[in-house]
């Protein structure tokens, strides 16, 4: 490149950054499936920072001068306040975000701008641009989920002792309480923020020093770029450094699954908020109204969230499909992976404030949730098991008489409580009039004290012990109290 082509050329020239070898430039629609500026912009801090710990590191190393270093160091803090400042013009003949970042250091700080690239390649600039943004994700993800639990710790310190009807199949099961309804989304979803931190952890590791595939010829400190960059340490294998994406892959899987879990309380809330169950009322600030029934109240951003999972998988698959099958080490094909894990990630993190804002502002209907725990013979189980233990019946005979008293409830339209003692004594004659105790809702909660179990004590000490964890904005892994 001893006449550096211009880089505004258009086919008719070659590439100005790499395009030595090339008589002419590249067809119109090879630049429009060429390039990723128009998506990996997004990784201009990154790219910067990238580029300032990488020069720092060949000036501490001797490889380029102290002063060049300084001007290249200088030169991209320019770029960056350019490009914040809405200031910076994107070329999409430069193809990428990196090509653009060192062309314009380029017209700003003139040829020591080209000592930048010694001993690095593309191929681990994206790398480790890339992994420094879905870190930045992982992070945000748990400031999201601390966010979300502490909002369900609200809802389920408020009402640790309502009852409501616990369902299996969708068919009333038994009385549960609202408080243990709630944590156990706080459960699954401290779940999600430790694959978050266990992603974190395991791709806190630095490519840069990598090259372009075999590592270099230079006398790089390849700790020294990982230090300035927050990483753990440099990764220990070149070809791998280049060709890894897995850790974009756990975080999309993270990501997943988390959106299942926010999908699984979003259709319970579509079903709750119904004019059918009305278990809870959301709020105006969540909800939309319909242009032609005045009645509706439609819990629309429940139903989106019910679907963005669709739309985060959907990225998963996309990235696995790409990289599934690549030989080693870097392919022009994981230059897909962006688009993916960003819409993803924003996807994600859209869903997490929506559900924080819509578990704050719901309100339970404490009435109908306890009318509901009392209907649909939930306390059959609890029959059941006084059966045992007052007449020591073996379980599978208790459950036979029990749905035997089931069925007369139902034949007559009743609830089991309103069983006469007669009726009760006529299908097992050792049955006595303390059988109505168990038979209430309150006590039924009240008796399931077994740890992990629905009972309001147990709960109240659940409640306390995640006050505890997320008081502690850290969240420690903490497994059993
Ligand atoms: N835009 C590219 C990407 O996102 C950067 C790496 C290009 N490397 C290369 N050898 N062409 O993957």
């Amino acid at each position: 490149m001893s006449t550096p082509a211009d880089p505004l050329a258009t086919s008719a020239t070659a590439n100005a950054m790499w395009g030595g070898r090339f008589a002419s430039g590249p067809d119109a629609i090879m630049t429009a499936i060429n390039a990723s500026i128009g998506f990996d912009r997004r990784l201009y801090a990154q790219d910067i920072a990238g580029s300032r710990a990488h020069v720092a590191m060949l000036a501490g190393t001797g490889i380029v001068s102290r002063s060049d270093a300084e001007a290249i160091g200088e030169g991209l803090l320019t770029v960056l306040s350019e490009i914040e400042a809405g200031r910076f013009e994107f070329r999409t003949d430069l193809e990428d975000i990196h090509l653009n970042v060192e062309s314009r250091l380029k017209d700003l700080i003139g040829p020591a701008a080209g000592r930048l690239h010694t001993a690095r390649s593309r191929n681990d600039q994206v790398a480790v641009d890339f992994r420094l943004w879905v870190r930045d994700q992982c992070d945000a993800a748990i400031t999201g989920l601390q966010a979300l639990m502490r909002a369900f710790l609200a809802q389920a310190a408020a009402g640790a002792d309502w009852v409501m009807p616990g369902f299996t199949h969708l068919q009333t099961a038994q009385p549960v309480t609202w408080g243990h309804h709630m944590l156990a989304y706080v459960e699954m979803l401290n779940r999600d923020l430790g694959r978050f931190r266990d992603a974190r952890a395991r791709m806190n590791e630095c490519p840069l020093g990598a090259a372009a595939l075999a590592g270099t010829s230079f006398p790089i400190d390849r700790a020294m770029t990982a230090a300035a960059l927050g990483f753990d340490r440099p990764t220990a294998n070149s070809l791998d450094s280049v060709s890894d994406r897995d850790f974009a892959l756990e975080f999309l899987a993270a990501s997943s699954i988390c959106a299942m879990h926010l999908s699984r309380f979003a259709e319970e809330l579509v079903i709750w908020s119904s004019a059918q169950f009305r278990f809870v009322r959301l709020s105006d600030r969540w909800t939309t109204g319909s242009s032609i029934m005045p009645q509706k109240k439609n819990p629309d951003a429940a139903e989106l969230l019910r679907a963005k999972l669709g739309r985060i998988l959907g990225a998963t698959v996309a990235l696995f499909t790409v990289m599934k099958g690549l030989a080693l080490t870097y392919s022009k094909d994981m230059q897909e992976d962006k688009e993916q894990v960003f819409d993803a990630a924003d996807t994600l993190m859209l869903a997490l404030a929506a559900m924080t804002g819509m578990v704050g502002d719901m309100t339970a209907n404490r009435d109908v949730l306890a009318a509901s725990a009392a209907s649909g013979f939930s306390t059959a189980t609890d029959l059941a098991d006084w059966l045992v233990r007052a007449l020591n019946l073996p379980f599978r005979e208790a459950h036979h008489v029990t749905g035997r008293l089931v069925a007369l409830a139902e034949a007559k339209g009743c609830d089991l409580p309103d069983l006469s003692i007669a009726e009760m004594t006529a299908e097992h004659p050792g049955i006595t009039q303390e059988v109505y105790s168990v038979l209430g809702v309150q006590n039924s909660v009240n008796s399931r004290t077994s740890y992990g179990g629905t009972a309001p004590i147990r709960v109240a000490e659940q409640v306390a012990r995640w006050h505890t964890l997320l008081a502690d904005a850290a969240l420690p892994q903490e497994r059993q109290p």
